[in-house]
């Protein structure tokens, strides 16, 4: 395999992530209620676009097609942003359990961005480089709307939360996929058990005695 394989491979992966998002943004822009947050979603659904065609364009400069793989990581990420809309929540409280959702994908793509950058660079792709380097940089706002809109939507989660009865957690019935969620969780932290009680302070204390 070729460097240039690897760029390939980034790029159909980033492309594959665009085509995702512009079928997710829509959703997300009519789930949310702070009007900030909504038109900035919705400013990023057409730069989206945007980003598609100028991956296209990447594309034909190398004459490859933009096609090949589907990007898992994304699909991922948007699962996270589809379990937040579907959240038993109104309002501010709503667009607050987007906010984690909607930041990982912005950054999830930085970060795919930033590597294709980078393998674009060592092979002199100039032009591509230019291309990614438009693309990075509205990633980048993006994400800096999601967090400067934040304390507005937060401030408003908390006088909501003050009017709506609180419901106890515990008490609600978890749907199946929601119960496999929680026994993942569980076994997530078990699986990391043995090397985090060897990293813990307390061990690590007994270890050097
Ligand atoms: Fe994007
Ligand atoms: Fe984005």
């Amino acid at each position: 395999m070729s460097l240039k394989e690897v760029l390939i491979d980034e790029l159909r992966d980033l492309y594959s992530a665009e085509n995702q998002l512009v079928k997710s943004l829509p959703k997300s822009a009519k789930a949310i209620s702070n009007p900030a947050m909504k038109a900035s979603v919705k400013e990023h659904l057409e730069q989206t676009k945007g980003q598609v065609l100028r991956l296209r364009e990447v594309f034909s400069h190398l004459g490859k097609k933009p096609t090949g793989q589907h990007c898992n990581g994304m699909e991922g990420c948007i699962k996270e942003v589809t379990e937040a809309l579907e959240e038993d929540s109104e309002g501010a409280l709503k667009d607050a359990g987007i906010l984690g959702a909607a930041l990982r994908v912005e950054h999830y793509e930085i970060a795919g961005y930033t590597a294709a950058i980078a393998i674009a660079k060592a092979l002199k792709e100039k032009e591509i480089v230019a291309l990614l380097t438009e693309t990075l940089n509205e990633e980048k706002t993006a994400a800096k709307n999601v967090l400067s809109g934040a304390p507005a939507i937060l401030k408003d989660a908390l006088s909501q939360e003050d009017e709506e009865d609180d419901e106890d957690e515990e008490e609600e019935k978890k749907d199946p996929e929601e119960q496999e969620s929680e026994k993942k969780s569980e076994d997530d932290e078990q699986e990391a058990a043995p090397e985090i009680e060897a990293a813990s302070p307390a061990k690590k204390r007994k270890s050097r005695k």
